[in-house]
């Protein structure tokens, strides 16, 4: 398949809507990663993202959407809780999973009864589903397993080939996936987290939010059962082994040092990613594209600091970075 490269005028952007009312597939822009578009009304459109990312099909997609009341269509019940995340929030890097309408085909959402919705953050994307005239469920545009993109040179080189456009917009702003938060029961559940912290959703809410325990428990605990499907498959993984340090900041850079010397003087290319100690944003903004540029310098062995978990915006960036590294992890 020839890949169109649309740009951000306009007129690309409508030609770019026409091939997603017409079942097709573009990638585009958000704030936090690019996304694989499709009508998420059309389930056609839909099982031919699963195969162009090569993706697990009772894997849900998330729907986007360019005003609020698109959310009408998509649910049949509208909360008070959800209306006052939709106003702090939307547009921006929160998703809902809320009770989904008998319109929204099985396909969108892997066959659940709820369904993900988000408004997000980007000129670019609001214009292409404004012009589509359909929802557009869209997962990042990744090849499954591997780091989400960030830039439009990346979706070229995941997607090249496989989907009918790109519109080559500019590098996303956030770097990491929404925060994913379950609103079908009384207590809101952080299924996902994001840069939008469980502390802003207390605050906009005026009570109390939780965080599914999956996101303290390893895939390969036999108890591990998370509630959003997609933590359970392999994820965000670099084509170079990676292994993150733990611990003080001066311990961390010592063993980092230690185990760079260590593997070059076995003719390994090392690659280091160490973050300002609290530099979150940058780290956020950083880490899928650091980890691909190691790739395509062909790094052998990636190390990494982890950052501080007690800052939600720390666990957001370690949630990726720890399954980027296959949980290898080394405490000093
Ligand atoms: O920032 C983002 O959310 C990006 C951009 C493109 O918007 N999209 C994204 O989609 O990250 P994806 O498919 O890579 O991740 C969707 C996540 C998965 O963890 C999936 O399991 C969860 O949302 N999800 C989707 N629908 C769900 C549902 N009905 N119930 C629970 N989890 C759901
Ligand atoms: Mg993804």
């Amino acid at each position: 398949m020839k890949t169109a490269i649309y740009s951000t005028t306009s007129e690309d952007i409508g030609l770019a809507a026409e091939v997603i009312a017409g079942g097709g597939l573009v990638a585009f822009p958000t704030e936090t990663v690019y996304g694989l578009g499709a009508d998420a009304m059309n389930p056609e459109a839909v099982a031919a993202v699963y195969a162009a990312k090569g993706r697990p099909s009772d894997n849900p997609m998330i729907v986007h959407i360019a005003e609020q009341s698109d959310l009408a269509r998509l649910t049949a019940r509208i909360t008070e809780d959800m209306k006052l995340l939709m106003n702090a929030m939307w547009p921006g890097p929160l998703t809902m999973v809320v009770p989904k309408s008998a319109q929204v085909p099985d396909r969108t959402t892997g066959g659940l009864d709820t369904v993900a919705v988000r408004m997000p953050d980007n000129d670019v994307a609001l214009k292409l589903i404004a012009m589509s005239g359909c929802p557009i469920a869209a997962p990042s545009a990744n090849l499954s397993g591997k780091p989400s993109p960030t830039r439009a040179d990346d979706v070229i080189n995941d997607m090249d080939g496989r989907i009918e456009g790109i519109i080559r917009g500019e590098d996303c702003q956030v770097g990491i996936e929404s925060t994913v938060v379950d609103m079908t029961g009384d207590t809101p559940v952080i299924l996902r987290p994001g840069i939008i912290t469980a502390e802003q959703l207390e605050e906009a809410l005026g009570k109390p939010v939780e965080y599914d325990k999956a996101l303290f428990g390893k895939e390969t605990d036999e108890d591990f059962k998370p509630k959003s499907p997609g933590m359970k498959y392999k994820h965000y993984a670099p084509e170079a082994e990676m292994i993150i340090v733990s611990g003080s900041r001066a311990n961390v850079e010592h063993e980092i040092d230690r185990i760079r010397e260590l593997k070059e003087a076995e003719g390994l290319k090392v690659g280091v990613i160490l973050f300002e100690e609290d530099g979150f944003e940058e780290a956020a903004h950083d880490l899928f594209a650091d980890l691909r540029d190691m790739d395509k310098a062909g790094v052998d062995l990636i190390v990494a600091g982890a950052l501080d978990t007690d800052d939600q915006r720390g666990f957001a960036v370690m949630n990726r970075m720890i399954r980027s590294a296959g949980h290898n992890i080394v405490k000093v």
